[in-house]
């Protein structure tokens, strides 16, 4: 087995607060990376991840805790590690005052790469990022989508065996999602090791192998996505709404109905192994819900679970 690219150690971030104790950020966090893995973090805003991430990334340091990026420790290794990462961080921050070959030469050069290597490197990266025609567009002139293949063009300017991708796809329309989880395939079929950050379950359960569960700095499950909706959820789910006013008065009549019944503020869930069976039964009951919908258990399904929260808020 090779070595794990990543492994953390009871990693802990504080931030110190005016007037309070200090508040934990990432709270005792352990896990490892293995090479080539597609490897997520999947939690609501606040859970940490973007921390997590700056400390993998080597631009912040840890509290307390072991950490290991390829073998090396940031606190003491932190400009060859980040030499050898790729890194999208949660917000663009391309250089507004050049075009979108610029910001990838440039780039290059960053990392103290021949000119000659980094215009080479720039071109073949516009075309993976699709932004040929873009080239000599200010980034200004991109769109969302474009500027996040962008910073992901960016990212792999110096060949890195890991990339770091803290919410690729935050606020994008679903086609610009599609065509970034596209590129983000690519790269993982070729063998880089993916990071990513992301409160999206379906981005999770599309691109990872393997994933925590992170909530108020901690690890609320772990493994793939299947095992975690296996083990944490039934396998169909069926969705009834009655209106927001009588989904709370309806909830009690449909106990016994399937594993688990769980009342949102727009709509019922019932967890069950056969969601139409569990569908006959509310009707058989008497219930007329408005709409009512059969799924499978979903990522979402596993982190209303464990935290009694939904990952959107
Ligand atoms: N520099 C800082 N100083 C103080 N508190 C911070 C700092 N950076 C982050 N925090 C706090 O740490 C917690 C975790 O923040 P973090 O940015 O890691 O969350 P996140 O999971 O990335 O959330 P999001 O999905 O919104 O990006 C939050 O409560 C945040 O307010
Ligand atoms: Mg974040």
């Amino acid at each position: 087995m090779p070595a794990d690219v990543i492994r953390a150690a009871n990693l802990v971030k504080t931030y110190k607060v005016k007037g309070k104790p200090d508040f934990r950020a990432v709270d005792d966090l352990s896990f490892e990376v293995a090479p080539g893995e597609s490897f997520g973090l999947l939690g609501p805003n606040g859970a940490g991840k973007s921390t997590t991430m700056k400390m993998v990334g080597a631009v912040s340091t840890r509290t307390s805790g072991e950490l290991e990026i390829l073998g090396l420790d940031p606190n003491r290794y932190g400009p060859e590690i980040r030499s050898r990462l790729g890194v999208v961080p949660q917000d663009d921050n391309l250089d507004g005052e050049l075009n979108a070959r610029e910001n990838l030469y440039v780039y290059g050069r960053y990392f103290g790469m021949p000119g000659r290597e980094c215009a080479r490197k720039a071109e073949e990266l516009l075309a993976f990022a699709q932004l040929e025609e873009k080239a000599k567009n200010k980034v200004d002139q991109l769109s969302g989508g474009m500027k996040r293949r962008l910073t992901i063009a960016r990212g792999l300017i110096n060949d890195p065996r890991i990339l770091l991708l803290d919410e690729p796809t935050t606020g994008l329309d679903p086609q610009a999602r599609h065509i970034l989880w596209d590129r983000l395939f690519r790269l993982k079929e070729r063998g880089t090791t993916l990071v990513l950050t992301t409160h999206y379950m379906d981005e999770a359960e599309q691109l990872c192998d393997r994933l925590i569960v992170v909530d108020k700095g901690r690890i609320m499950a772990q493994g793939t996505p299947s095992s975690l909706i296996r083990e944490h959820s039934s396998r169909e789910v069926l969705e009834l709404r009655f209106g927001s006013s009588r989904n709370e008065h309806v909830a009690p009549q449909l106990a016994g109905i399937g594993d688990r019944v769980e009342v949102l503020p727009d709509r019922i869930l019932i967890y069950a192994s056969d969601g139409e069976a569990a569908l006959d039964r509310v009707t058989a009951a008497g219930l007329q819900p408005i709409t009512s919908l059969v799924r499978r258990s979903s990522l979402e399904d596993v982190f209303l679970r464990l935290t009694g929260r939904s990952l959107i808020e």
